[in-house]
């Protein structure tokens, strides 16, 4: 296990020696602690990056995508220490905790194949004067602010494409999965990585770390998972030295089943699109649109479903969802179930936050919710289902849109045609059909509204860690 700072190569305790302690949220005991760097560590960090940025850039692609694909390789051949510290400190399911490591990894392979095809373009200027030649060459140092529900596979998400572009980067990894990150930090270096292109810098302090990190004129973009609160807040602040951003933000992705879609698949996919990772996705289902004809049907088998799933302590294999963050998401969520329920809606199964030790809540769901409830218009981020049956289809699109995110969104139908069509009228970056997921290392996953900026993955995703240059050349 690692448990200081890495800046430059080197392991080391942080500027004032301060700690930050690790919970396990299936048990609420302490786990581990790590050193909590300060704003003068964000400041040190983003030096050695900027120097050992340099050299790397200068390195040849192919010699660069090489060493993105031994990381991949170094990450499988860890899967199970890694899985086993994503579950103590972020409380998943093992078995999602496995399926993580696997989506980490592959960033890495996905983009040390996009590596080696960072194309620019020459053409001649409409007047044949001259040639127009275009180049994308690195940003410089990314500073990556990353959460806790993904500890692994959000970090790999921005290090892989940022480091195939030739860039270093400064790593904030959340308070409480800083034990993933400091981990695979090492497991990179291991692979090849020099020294200082990736640094990691857990701290207490995200405020004045994030501002020393960012005033620091090497620093020149900053790539961000989290909420659209937070994102707001980090776009004010970027706008000061007019930094490239790229933001992953918020979701409250509905779940439209039509009346002809396949109950049993929807209620399958459901599941997906609910329970992945505990529920504690941003592409997570939050309101699930059933046409009325069929919703009781779905109500009732998602129900059913969701009863079959055991909560606990996500290291027993047969556990299904683990425990929430922290006692303050468990609040928000019963908060949110209670307000429903008093404004009409009804408790299909769950509702109630189970005693501790650990912060758990179990699968919910709830029939007949209005439109308008607020637990329609908030991310719940936790295993709560709320079905809202539908008569018409263009006002449960208008309804389906009413929301400032546009994440992910998900359609069941059993009519191929009609499930296209509403996908392309939904307001979302993300669209499944007939299907509970979206994510995928080689698919763009972004979203639209104030969802973000920018997209992840595919071959999109490595330019958004690239500048682009113009040459106009005469010869
Ligand atoms: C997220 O919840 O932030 C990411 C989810 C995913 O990549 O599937």
């Amino acid at each position: 296990m690692r448990e200081q700072l890495l800046i430059g190569g080197e392991w080391r305790d942080g500027a004032e020696g301060n700690r930050i302690s690790v919970l396990n949220p299936a048990t609420g005991e302490e786990i581990s602690s790590v050193a909590a760097g300060t704003p003068a560590d964000a400041h040190t960090a983003v030096d050695a990056a900027a120097a050992a940025q340099v050299l790397w850039a200068k390195r040849s692609p192919r010699d660069r995508a090489e060493i993105l694909r031994a990381c991949w390789q170094k990450l499988l051949d860890h899967t199970d220490e890694i899985a086993d510290l994503i579950t103590a400190e972020n409380g998943k399911p093992i078995a999602d905790a496995r399926g993580e490591v696997a989506y980490a990894a592959e960033f890495f392979r996905w983009n040390s194949e996009e590596t080696v095809r960072i194309h620019g373009m020459i053409g001649t200027a409409p007047s044949g004067n001259n040639r127009i030649i275009v180049r994308h060459p690195p940003v410089g140092v990314v500073v990556m602010v990353t959460p806790w529900n993904f500890p692994a596979a959000m970090i790999t998400r921005k290090v892989a494409p940022a480091l195939g572009a030739g860039n270093a980067v400064v790593i904030k990894p959340p308070k409480e999965t800083p034990l993933t990150a400091l981990r695979i930090a090492d497991l990179l270096q291991e692979a090849g990585v020099p020294e200082g292109v990736v640094n990691v810098v857990p701290t207490e302090s995200a405020g004045s770390w994030f501002d020393a990190a960012t005033e620091h004129k090497a620093t020149r973009m900053v790539s961000f998972t989290g909420s659209t609160e937070v994102g707001r807040v980090l776009l004010r602040r970027c706008a000061d030295r007019v930094l490239k951003v790229a933001m992953e933000l918020g979701g409250n992705a509905p779940f439209i089943v039509t009346g002809d879609a396949d109950i049993d698949a929807a209620v399958e996919g459901a599941m997906v699109a609910k329970m992945r990772h505990s529920a504690e996705t941003c592409t997570a289902a939050n309101r699930f649109f059933a046409e009325a004809s069929v919703a009781d049907q779905f109500t009732e088998k998602l129900a059913a479903a969701m009863n079959g799933i055991q909560v606990g302590n996500g290291m027993d294999a047969a556990v299904g969802c683990g425990p929430m963050i922290n006692p303050s998401a468990v609040e928000t969520i019963t908060q949110l179930v209670d307000e429903a329920v008093s404004a009409g809606a009804s408790l299909v199964s769950g509702g109630q936050a189970i005693d501790g030790p650990g912060f758990f809540f179990p699968p919910t769901v709830l029939g007949n919710v209005t439109p308008g409830a607020p637990i329609t218009h908030q991310e719940i981020f936790g295993p709560v289902a709320p079905v809202i049956p539908y008569t018409d289809v263009d006002a449960m699109i208008t309804q389906a849109n009413d929301t400032e995110m546009g994440l992910a969104a998900y359609v069941y139908s059993g009519d191929l045609a009609q499930g296209l069509n509403i996908a392309e009228r939904l307001e979302s970056g993300m669209v499944g059909v007939n299907r509970g997921a979206v994510s995928d290392p080689a698919a763009p996953f972004g979203g639209m509204k104030q969802s973000g900026l920018g997209r992840e993955g595919a071959s999109e995703g490595i330019y958004e860690f690239c500048e682009t240059q113009y040459i106009a050349a005469n010869w």
